[in-house]
């Protein structure tokens, strides 16, 4: 394992990295007043809402609200892992990445290893024409209805009937007959190797830069098991992969959705009749990593199931898994298909508009949400919709603050048919606290103080002379603040996106998902430039009388004076006085 990367190198890197050039030699920028400006390459546009700004060191699109770093943007346009394009950032700036901790520079040299996958596929593919057994795996595929093109797309190959083949052909030195081992392609038992794939249509598995990382094999017939899979190795991990996401990428660069199905035939099926965006999760439930990795590559997530009690089953969990995830920036809906049936029988006899006709229909996360929960209570009496709100609120809390957890929250309110801030469900307009900024209204005071100090940290200077009472309250965008300001203490010259890496580094996922709408310079839009000092000043001065509001009812609470200690009785005459200094 690669150890961390330390925090400040990150911040060393962003400062020697010019974000403009970066992206100016990747997509053309025109300058536009002190920023810089293109048609976003993360949506379709006409004009220009891509905005690269060199002072914050950070890129924002206005249209699609993509936004980040040099990394980021690295990590978006180039779809790289957070440790890859800190390399090659790293590697531009002449700069080593140190050793953290414990953590060891880099792993092992994996490159042997892909080259053997990648040999191993290529040997795969040349006997699906040559082998002598070859003739019975092609009249299966034609069987099935394949076509020659689609199958080359997708590398299918054939691995031979006997123990030896792989090992016999690759294996001549004991150091490949080790790496063929490790790779999963050969198995090790009672001091015995053989390979692992036996007179198998073989499935090429790649990783999103197109490497070769593992296989899936089917038999011929009916013999069982139906499919043998790679085993987990340094380089293949089932809950991080998914099969056809390099080929869909390769199909079109930007996708607009993706279609996640269960099995590679499904996923191969459609591509030959021009449904190129699907995707299988490998013999696995659609894991947390599986989501990210796909919300990151598309706007629009459709999961297929079957109908029955299995796959309904399986789309629950998916939807429990993709709660945490869900913004609401990202469409995700459910296709039951009928019992039966799957993608590939589907596919065949409809072809391809009818059966984007169908994903037109795909049930929305919400209503798969409710209509699940709505059926399992009596939503005719009082007490089942008391007990669906019991039921749906632990689901909701799931769901990262912001507009789309609100939303889920009114919807429930009307559902339960009650008032929303009569619904303690924690979600928002009840305690108008927890909420995030929504990014066209003017947000809640705590969070506009944030986003000014994030988007501007020089104004951080503007508060060393004001008192610091807004830090016992209790509220999160206040922690951020905190936080915020003790960093651009440390560091005055701190941008704003090397505030952004720090905090996601230190800040649980719920917090991120406010990180990444605060630095949406939108959400100041209706400040001018010249007034933000005063601004933030006024709004801390605010939040300082609220905590001491706040302090005094706390005390006022207690039964009688007679209960307070000396201390809190201090804290009561310094709480007047307080408010007699500030006039407020
Ligand atoms: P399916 O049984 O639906 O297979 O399993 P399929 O892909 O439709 O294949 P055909 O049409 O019968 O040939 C779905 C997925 O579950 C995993 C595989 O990833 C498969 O694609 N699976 C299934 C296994 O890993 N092992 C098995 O024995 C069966
Ligand atoms: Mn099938």
């Amino acid at each position: 394992m690669a150890g961390r990367i330390p925090p400040e190198f990150i911040d060393a890197l962003l400062a020697r990295t010019d974000i403009v050039n970066l992206i100016n030699s990747r997509v053309s920028l025109r300058k536009a007043g002190k920023d810089y400006q293109a048609c976003c390459p993360f949506h379709d546009e006409k004009t220009p809402s891509f905005t690269v700004s060199p002072d914050k060191q950070f890129y924002h699109c206005f249209g699609c609200g993509a936004h980040g770093s040099a990394i980021g943007f690295l990590m978006e346009y180039e779809r790289q892992e957070f440790r890859e394009a800190v390399e090659e950032l790293a590697q531009q700036a002449g700069m080593e990445i140190p050793v953290d901790g414990e953590g060891v520079r880099a792993g092992p040299d994996l490159r042997p290893l892909y080259d053997l996958l990648d040999q191993t596929a290529q040997l795969y593919r040349r006997q699906l024409r040559q082998h002598p057994s070859a003739p019975r795996a092609v009249e299966y595929l034609k069987g099935r209805g394949l076509s020659g093109e689609v199958a080359a797309a997708f590398g299918l190959g054939f691995a031979p009937p006997g123990w030896d083949f792989l090992l016999g052909t690759l294996g001549g030195s004991a150091q490949v007959r080790e790496r063929l081992l490790q790779g999963g392609l050969v198995i090790e038992q009672d001091g015995r190797r053989y390979d692992r794939f036996r007179d198998r249509i073989m499935f090429p598995i790649r990783d999103r830069r197109g490497r070769v990382i593992g296989f899936g094999g089917r038999v011929l017939g009916d013999e069982k098991p139906k499919y043998l899979n790679s085993p987990e190795t340094p380089v293949f991990h089932k809950g991080r992969e998914l099969y056809g996401l390099y080929e869909a990428q390769q199909a079109k660069r930007r996708l607009e959705r993706l279609l996640v199905v269960e099995g590679y035939l499904d996923v191969i099926a459609l591509a030959q009749f021009g449904i190129t965006y699907a995707v299988a999760t490998l013999g696995t439930a659609t894991s947390a990593e599986h989501l990210r990795l796909l919300l990151r590559a598309a706007p629009e997530l459709i999961f297929c199931f079957d109908g029955d009690r299995a796959g309904r089953d399986a789309a629950w969990k998916a939807l429990e898994t993709a709660l945490p995830l869900a913004t609401g920036r990202q469409q995700i809906g459910f296709l039951f298909l009928p019992e039966g049936d799957d993608p590939d029988t589907l596919i065949r006899c409809q072809g391809r508009t009818e059966f984007e006709q169908h994903l037109d229909t795909a049930t929305p996360l919400s209503d798969f949400l409710f209509d699940r929960l709505a059926a399992q209570v009596d939503m005719s009496s009082l007490d089942g919709r008391a007990r669906l709100a019991t039921l749906a609120k632990p689901l909701l809390d799931r769901v990262p603050a912001g507009l789309f957890r609100d939303m889920l929250g009114t919807r429930l309110a009307k559902l339960v048919g009650v008032a929303r801030n009569r619904l303690d469900t924690g979600t928002g307009a009840g305690r108008r606290r927890t909420g995030s900024p929504e990014p066209h209204k003017r947000p809640p005071r705590e969070w506009l103080v944030v986003a000014l100090v994030l988007q501007q940290p020089r104004l951080a200077a503007q508060l060393a002379e004001l008192d610091d009472d807004w830090k016992t309250l209790d509220q999160p965008g206040l922690k951020l603040l905190s936080e915020l300001l003790e960093r651009i203490a440390a560091d005055p010259e701190l941008t704003t996106a090397q505030l952004v890496h720090h905090l996601e580094d230190s800040l649980d996922e719920g917090y991120r998902h406010y990180l990444s709408r605060l630095t949406d310079p939108a959400l100041l839009a209706g400040i001018p430039e010249a007034g933000r000092a005063a601004d933030l000043c006024g709004a801390i001065k605010a939040l300082n009388a609220e905590a001491r509001d706040a302090k005094f009812e706390l005390l006022c609470r207690r039964a009688s004076l007679s209960e307070l200690d000396d201390e809190e009785k201090q804290g009561l005459r310094g709480y007047r006085s307080d408010t007699r200094r500030d006039g407020l």
